[in-house]
């Protein structure tokens, strides 16, 4: 999605806004650009395409300026030109905002200042924002123009519907950046002598790690020695300082090729540390304290819902399967856009979960408002913790993966399941599961990262079956009950970053349909574990394979005689089917990976996918 970075303070402001633009590119975009504050005037600059394309405008034309506002946008209304690209200026010319987000009534706004006399250069409706600003500063009578300008933001947003997180510039006031958020994250970086403002923090951690999230209707001016936050009617707002606990090396790609292999092979570690502290064998049962309920008020949950987009949704339906047999507690998996507009029948003791890697993702986070708005109590799990999903839920459990910059969620996926082993071993525990079933889930838990190293050992055997695979138009991907979200999470997988067509099923249901498409030229991937429905999955590898489609089997080690039926296999550690999920997916995600490079695709940045889906 959409980034920004801001910088004001003594160093020469270009590099510093190219750089943090470069650290957030993995959040998709189609365009960049900037514009500095030098004291006698503002310089925009804006390139479709690539930082790369501004990198040069930048180097062509050496603009100076110790103040600066930049961003990648990812088009929403106008296509990714360099006329729409960002910052946009307003009728004088004299001011310059950027903004993440969508403006819902821009049309009305634009109408209605073409009356004023204002022309318009684009078709964003971020032009239309930088007019209205730029009107509301014209209109004023205050003289001082620091005050002036966060006056004029502060006239002007209440009369925009939509989303934004916004960064403004007025020639007159260059001493400072004024910011400001609703529904799009910001974060303000302190420094020594400079300050930033950004829509991620990874964009900044290489100079501050002193940070302040701020909240919604905040409206801060950022200049060289200071910052102040006011709220968007006037008045101080709440502040808080945070320290970042990761470093500029977490988010970079280190000696990997790309961003998603070094995530992939992070897992081992990750899952660790989302299970580091929580595992208590004295009780044989899992500490989650970040939900902030007594065993009382967990007893009487009589329902769950998870609620999540996109993998994290394929995450719930693990999920979903882990509670319903440990816990035995109803639960169910509703999308989160779905979920949104719909009217989910709930009990009064009803826990819902949201369950997002970014804590950003649109429809996730309407899911949680509404649930809200319902009076259902809503926990988080979470990877951001400065995420608005996780400010706005009542508590919940951070999955502590780390920072994941590879658009295709892999490890998040992972941390995001054994999170849910622990919520499902701890609810199973308070009911009817046994010490002894307890200690033993506990055990086989603890030993998933060293089969994890051990699936990733065999990367050279799956890189060489997805190149056999790499031509395909399409592929297939089966799995049975705990594993079926598994075949969901691979086909995801393979289409997001391979453009390979691809599809989940459940494997039973080959033949009430998807049996039509089989041929040699579309494989057939089966998550195929040693498990109650192993046979099972094998009747239906030899119906694909009576079909002459090709079959690649994701099976457990020990277990060779399924090679006699499909064409190649990829071995897995033998685990209990409930904790299957964390190893079988480690193949799939290197092989839409391999089949990707082969492919010759853009492994860490996707086309038209962004990494954190801000608008809806
Ligand atoms: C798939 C992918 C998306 C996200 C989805 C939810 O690889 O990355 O499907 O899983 O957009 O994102 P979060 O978890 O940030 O809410």
């Amino acid at each position: 999605m959409c980034g920004i970075v801001g910088y004001i303070g003594k160093r020469q402001a270009s590099p510093i806004l190219l750089d943090g633009l470069r650290r957030l590119e993995y959040r998709g975009y189609d365009s960049a650009g900037l514009a500095l504050s030098n004291g006698r005037g503002i310089e925009v600059l804006r390139r479709a395409g690539r930082i790369e394309n501004l990198r040069k405008l930048v180097a062509e034309t050496n603009p100076r300026g110790e103040a600066g506002i930049s961003h990648t946008r990812w088009a929403t209304h106008g296509a990714p030109t360099d006329s729409n690209a960002h910052p946009h200026r307003d009728q004088s010319g004299r001011l310059a905002v950027v903004h993440n987000g969508v403006i819902e009534n821009y049309q009305q706004l634009r109408d209605w200042l073409k009356t004023e006399d204002h022309k318009f250069s684009s078709e964003t409706d971020t032009e239309v924002l930088a007019h209205l600003i730029g009107y509301h500063y014209d209109q004023s009578e205050e003289q001082d123009p620091v005050q002036r300008l966060v006056g004029a933001v502060q006239a002007a947003l209440p009369r925009v519907k939509g989303t934004y997180g916004i960064a403004v510039m007025h020639e007159d006031a260059p001493s400072v950046i004024v910011g400001a958020r609703l529904g799009s994250p910001l974060v303000v970086g302190l420094g020594a002598d400079e300050h930033f403002l950004a829509s991620d923090v990874s964009a900044i951690v290489a100079h501050t790690k002193d940070v302040v999230y701020l909240n919604d209707y905040d409206v801060v001016t950022i200049t060289r020695d200071g910052f102040d936050v006011k709220h968007l009617e006037g008045g101080e707002a709440r502040v808080t300082v945070s320290r970042v606990d990761f470093t500029e090396d977490d988010a970079e790609k280190g000696d990997f090729p790309h961003y998603m292999l070094k995530e992939i092979h992070e897992q081992p570690n990750s899952i660790r540390n989302a299970m580091r502290g929580r595992l208590s064998r004295d009780e044989a049962t899992a500490i989650l304290g970040g939900l902030q309920m007594t065993p009382q008020e967990l007893r009487q949950v009589d329902r769950i819902i998870l609620s999540a987009c996109g993998t994290a949704c394929h995450a719930g339906m693990v999920g979903e399967y882990l509670i319903e047999s440990l816990a035995r507690i109803p639960t169910e998996v509703e999308i989160a856009s779905e979920f949104r507009y719909r009217n989910v029948p709930t009990t009064k003791d009803t826990l819902q979960f949201v369950i997002s890697q970014s804590g950003e993702t649109i429809d996730t986070l309407a899911a949680l408002r509404e649930a809200k708005r319902k009076g259902i109590k809503c926990l988080g799990i979470v990877n951001n913790v400065a995420s608005t999903i996780a400010r706005e839920t009542d508590g919940g459990i951070y999955i502590h993966a780390g920072p994941e910059i590879g658009v295709a969620a892999t490890k998040s996926f992972t941390s995001q399941v054994a999170v849910m082993t622990l919520l499902s071993l701890l609810l199973g525990r308070i009911h009817h599961l046994s010490s002894t079933d307890g200690l033993e889930l506990i055990d086989e838990l603890e030993a998933i990262p060293d089969k994890i190293t051990d699936i990733l050992k065999q990367a050279a055997h799956i890189k060489q079956i997805a190149e056999k695979y790499a031509h395909v138009d399409g592929m297939l991907f089966m799995g049975r009950l705990i594993n079926y979200p598994v075949a969901l999470e691979g086909a995801l997988k393979m289409k997001e970053i391979s453009y390979i067509y691809a599809s989940g099923h459940p494997s039973a249901e080959l033949k009430h349909g998807v049996i039509a498409l089989v041929k040699p030229e579309l494989p057939s991937v089966f998550i195929a574990p040693h498990d109650a429905v192993f046979e099972k999955n094998i009747s239906n590898i030899e119906e694909v394979k009576a079909r002459k489609g090709p079959v690649i089997a994701v099976a457990t080690e020990g277990h060779p005689h399924i090679e006699k039926v499909a064409d190649d296999v990829i071995y897995i550690p033998r685990c209990p089917s409930a904790l299957s999920p964390l190893l079988t997916v480690i193949p799939l995600q290197l092989l839409s990976y391999y089949i990707a490079v082969a492919r010759g695709c853009d492994v860490d940045k996707p086309r038209n996918l962004a990494k954190s889906v801000t608008v809806e």
